[in-house]
């Protein structure tokens, strides 16, 4: 059964998602399916324009997924509205919000994990261990509980799409992957549903991660070692008040390996944090041939 909340049909177990999904797969329309983690703002509602634009039928998902965060991380207090995110899915071109609970996900025995290799250890899969197995297994939950042709997801976690794209590929789900570009406040701060919890001080701050990033890639692009300008594009954040830096790099659009023979796509990808907030952004770098 789906039930609503305000305008839009919600389907809160995986029978009544796929009861939806399956009747308008046989009427030959084309669905799309949005995860999210809810706290939506103005880059989700990118990724439901963009999914709308691709398909005849748009599903959100809401599910903050406990096995991707870490002991220490911030699990309780990811913010979390419902009711707002349904009010903005409605006015957006959303047919259904899947909003299962933690038990329909994970029986009280789960015990299978998608673990993806290479592509999520470095970086983030190195700053946050578990962290990319639990996205890479709650991905493939998603996408076989709702089976679209289509699923799209925000650039701004740009190693998190490299790793859905290959679990996609080596476990041939048919699915499209799409990313979409990094919708950004206009002094250039990425849009995170994280972005809350910036005290005023740290909001002011933010913006430098992007003006650095840009200038990191720029430089690169000119020629510039990569190693060289993330070093310096590290401390200049720091320098800029940032209290911690977990990782400013070049590397491999793709594999996100070191960009070495730079033929390929690179992209320029950090972490860093504004006192108890971890902030993600990352831009890309033209290969050499360009
Ligand atoms: O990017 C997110 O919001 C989450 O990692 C995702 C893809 C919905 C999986 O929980």
């Amino acid at each position: 059964m789906t039930e609503k909340l305000g305008t839009l049909p919600v389907a809160r177990s995986i029978a009544a998602l796929r009861r939806c999904v399956t009747a308008w797969r046989r009427a030959g329309e084309v669905v799309a399916l949005v995860p999210t983690m809810g706290a939506l703002h103005a880059g989700h509602l990118a990724l439901i324009a963009h999914a709308a634009q691709r398909a005849d039928r748009v599903v959100a998902s809401i599910f903050v997924n406990p096995t991707q965060f870490g002991p220490n991380e911030d699990f309780n207090r990811y913010p979390r509205d419902e009711a707002g995110d349904a009010a903005k899915l409605a006015g957006a071109r959303c047919d259904l919000l899947y909003a299962p609970d933690a038990a329909e996900i994970y029986a009280p025995d789960f015990s299978t994990t998608v673990s993806v290799g290479a592509v999520a250890e470095p970086l983030d899969g190195e700053f946050r261990p578990g962290h990319f197995a639990g996205v890479a297994t709650v991905v493939t939950k998603l996408l076989l509980q709702a089976h679209p042709d289509i699923a799209c997801f925000g650039e701004k976690d740009w190693q998190q799409l490299q790793v859905i794209r290959r679990l996609a590929r080596d476990l041939d789900i048919e699915v499209a992957i799409e990313g979409v570009p990094i919708v950004r406040e206009e002094d250039g701060l990425a849009l995170s549903s994280r972005n809350v919890y910036l005290t005023p001080e740290e909001r002011r701050i933010a913006p430098v991660l992007h003006r650095t990033l840009a200038d990191v890639a720029a430089r690169v692009a000119a020629g510039a070692d990569p190693d060289a300008a993330a070093k310096a594009g590290g401390e200049a954040v720091l320098k800029a008040g940032f209290t911690k830096l977990d990782y400013l790099a070049v590397r491999d659009a793709e594999s996100l390996q070191p960009w070495v023979a730079r033929v390929r796509p690179g992209r320029v990808l950090v972490a860093t944090w504004l006192g108890r907030t971890r902030l993600i952004d990352n831009e890309p770098v033209a290969p050499r041939n360009s």
